[in-house]
């Protein structure tokens, strides 16, 4: 089975939607601050390919990308230097280049049948995805019954009230937000303030 080296030891993965590249080194310094040391950026901007490109260089930081959504963008994010693959969904084509690139990947899933599928390419660290709106701890509690060997990283509705419950759960590994270092905070170049959340984050660790 596959096993996200690139992600052992993170309990936290800061989802990142950034409007200026040059701001990545001072995003991902700021999140190491405070104890986070990766990130998934996401191509949602044009600016998210450049950003995983400078944050690649920050010492100590993993950097990944987000809504990746075909096999080409897998790889350009790869050439990039992204050190792990995430998308909101399970699709083939993406999950079969990052394998055959030899680059993690953290398929979303929703349902049982996307478990199963993401199983059957040897994946069992998935994203769940939206795990707020999909019943959060309740639907890994349930599909943890038939599929006990997977491990999750919910993602979507994480937030620092619900992260200790999810954290204290075996089967998630990590949990995923935007809440440490948003949009408009990386904008406003708040750097203190994303460290300062980054930190009280940690903390929620049970
Ligand atoms: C997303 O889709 O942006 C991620 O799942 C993060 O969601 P959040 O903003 O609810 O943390």
């Amino acid at each position: 089975m596959a096993r996200t080296m690139s992600l052992v030891g993170q309990r936290f993965v800061p989802v990142i939607v950034i409007d200026d590249p040059g701001l990545a080194p001072d995003l991902a310094s700021a999140l190491l601050r405070g104890g986070i040391g990766c990130a998934e950026i996401t191509l949602r901007t044009e600016a998210g390919l450049r950003a995983i490109e400078a944050a690649s260089d920050v010492h100590d930081f993993t950097v990944g990308a987000g809504t990746v959504l075909t096999a080409a963008d897998v790889d350009r994010v790869v050439d990039a230097g992204a050190r792990f693959v995430v998308s909101p969904g399970l699709a083939d084509d993406v999950v079969e280049r990052a394998l055959e690139l030899g680059v993690d990947v953290l398929p979303g899933v929703a349902t049982a049948t996307e478990v199963q599928r993401a199983l059957r390419f040897g994946l069992d660290r998935l994203k769940l995805f939206p795990a707020g709106p999909l019943g959060g701890l309740d639907l890994i509690r349930a599909l943890s019954g038939p599929f006990p060997g997977v491990r999750f990283l919910p993602s979507g509705g994480v937030t620092p009230e619900n992260a200790p419950d999810y954290l204290a759960s075996p089967t998630v590994f990590a949990v995923s937000g935007s809440w440490m270092a948003t949009r408009e905070l990386i904008a406003a170049r708040d750097f203190d303030e994303i460290a300062r959340l980054s930190r009280a984050a940690t903390e929620l660790v049970p």
